[in-house]
């Protein structure tokens, strides 16, 4: 099948804002860099991913390695806490990334997105095609002390210009050329075995400032010079009260889980639950990302899915590897394709000092494919919080296990998913191209997590078939988020529900008058079958789980 020219995320972006999915936000005003609407199908979609989370977890929570029913509770706390919350938990002194700064065009990076942001920087792209053409003998070429050549830095410059392509004007090799190419040219006669990667040409191009500081990893928008990696803090600041100064600061909170240990003691003291246990909670979160991109990837205000697992501490490990699998079983559940998913477990210089064990469940995205980017992070926190949180408040948090006579602080596993991250993930899944179809764009989304499970259709609209579909419609919407559509031909009509995801659509037609049986049309196979219409509730019944 052929694709379209532009990438799969660009359709995907584009789909999702025409059919009302995610929005820009404050886009009338230009848009704010990182946040997101969800328009009336988005907001559906992510409501029913939301839903059948919470249902895994708290109300239908599964089977655990002992054989019980696990236990989970859940709560919904304040996006404020005590500001003595982020200093316990860390987030205060440590809850940051590296940033530089291009001392050009005073853009700021993460240190650790500038080779990916390198990848994609269209100047790179022009330069390395000079660089093709320059091994083509389209530039002027310059035979050096051995058969190494290197193309002439005004050529690349011209030639890039000539496709309407600039290179990055920070660029060493346009700011000056020719001192970049005597540069090159002394490095290559000083060690003649010498051969340059790409990657050591682009950082020779990158700077002006070589002999003085080495090899450097040039700004990913114009080519200058980056600062030194140094920290910035993630957590939005604000202020509680009138009166404004360092005492009325507060933050938004940077994840949901927090909530979750300061309340642990109450939901332990006011349910029926004992280690091993669980406290579910969905919410929002904040984090003042750096570069926030791949649009609903990676953003400042987000929606997470978190739950806190508290056990005896000799259980951790072995509840650890069950919220793993079970976590990765839920993703294929919900559509995820096991090719797409990867557990990469996190190997020990790369994990938080306290945690003994961590996994992100990845998915590959198409901005990252070959490669995965992370979805899930299942972590086992040991009892680093809650120690941390009996410290700073000097309030006991200590489990009293009367069976065994025994006191102590539980272990913590901790399956931590980002709710708008998934939204994204079960997109980029679901989205079809298929050109023989009437809407060669299509959401191929589980019936269960549709944002529209039924369109209802009268053939035309009259003789007798909107009477009967609007009582259909009347019928199944107690069930089922259905929508009745009798505008523009079937064809289009099955068009707009594909685009939707919906994964039904019923046809009511001139047989149907005189025979009582709808066409049921299926979203996946474009099969139709005829069923009775007191049958159509039980088809969808059976279909959609
Ligand atoms: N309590 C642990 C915690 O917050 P995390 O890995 O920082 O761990 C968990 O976040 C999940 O939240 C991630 O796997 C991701 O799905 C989601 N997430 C984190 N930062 C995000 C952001 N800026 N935008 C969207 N989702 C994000």
């Amino acid at each position: 099948m052929s694709q379209p020219e532009t990438s799969l995320m660009n359709r995907l972006v584009a789909l999702c804002k025409r059919r009302g999915f995610v929005y820009p936000a404050s886009e009338i005003y230009g848009g704010l860099n990182g946040f997101w609407d969800f328009g009336p199908l988005g907001t559906q979609l992510k409501n029913n991913i939301r839903d059948a989370w919470w249902r895994a977890m708290v109300e239908c929570p599964p089977v655990g390695p002992d054989g019980e029913i696990v236990s989970i509770v859940g709560v919904d706390t304040s996006i404020i806490q005590h500001p003595k919350t982020w200093e316990a938990s860390g987030h205060v002194g440590g809850f940051s990334d590296p940033m530089q700064t291009c001392r050009q065009c005073k853009k700021l990076f993460r240190a650790d997105h500038v080779p990916d942001m390198l990848k994609e920087a269209e100047w790179v792209e022009s330069l390395a095609n000079a660089l093709k053409m320059a091994s083509a003998d389209a530039l002027n070429l310059r035979p050096l002390a051995t058969n190494q050549v290197v193309f002439d830095g005004v050529a690349a410059r011209d030639w890039a210009q000539k496709k309407g392509k600039k290179l990055a004007p920070g660029l060493a090799l346009v700011r000056n050329a020719a001192v970049t190419l005597s540069w090159i040219d002394e490095d290559i006669r000083a060690t003649p075995q010498r051969r340059f990667s790409f990657d050591e040409i682009l950082s020779y191009m990158a700077t002006g400032q070589k002999n003085q500081t080495g090899l450097q990893t040039p700004c990913p928008n114009c080519g200058g010079d980056l600062t030194e990696p140094r920290q910035f803090n993630l957590m939005f600041e604000s202020q509680v009260g009138a009166v404004q100064n360092e005492d009325s600061k507060v933050y938004l909170r940077p994840e949901t889980a927090q909530g979750i240990f300061l309340q642990y003691k109450n939901v332990l003291d006011t349910s029926r639950v004992k280690p091993p246990f669980g406290i579910a909670q969905i919410g929002k979160s904040f984090r003042n990302e750096v570069t926030p991109r791949n649009f609903i990837f990676r953003t400042r205000e987000f929606e997470q899915m978190e739950m806190e697992f508290f056990v005896p501490p000799e259980d951790g490990m072995k509840w650890y590897e069950f919220w793993v699998a079970e976590r990765l079983r839920w993703w294929k559940e919900m559509g995820l394709s096991e090719s797409s998913l990867y557990r990469h477990d996190i190997g020990d210089g790369d994990r938080a000092f306290y945690s003994a064990a961590t996994a992100d469940i990845e998915y590959k995205y198409p901005f990252t494919d070959p490669g995965f980017g992370e979805l899930e992070g299942v972590a086992y926190r040991t009892d680093y919080d809650l120690k941390q949180h009996q410290t700073f408040s000097k309030v006991n948090l200590e489990y009293m296990d009367q069976e065994n006579n025994r006191r102590y602080l539980p272990h913590v596993i901790e399956p931590a998913s980002g709710l708008t991250r998934g939204v994204l993930a079960l997109l980029c899944e679901a989205y079809q191209y298929d050109e023989s179809r009437a809407s060669p764009e299509w959401l191929k989304l589980k019936p269960s997590l549709a944002p529209i499970k039924a369109g209802i259709f009268p053939l035309v609209n009259k003789d007798g078939m909107p009477e009967i579909a609007e009582k259909l419609y009347q019928d199944l919407r107690r069930s089922y988020v259905c929508q009745y559509d009798a505008k523009q031909s079937i064809g289009k009509r099955y068009a707009r529900m594909d685009e939707a995801g919906t994964p039904f659509c019923i046809t009511i037609d001139g047989e149907t008058v005189k025979d009582s049986n709808v066409t049921i049309r299926n979203r996946d196979t474009a099969q139709q079958e005829r069923v009775a219409l007191d049958k159509v509730k039980p088809y969808l019944d059976e279909k959609i789980g």
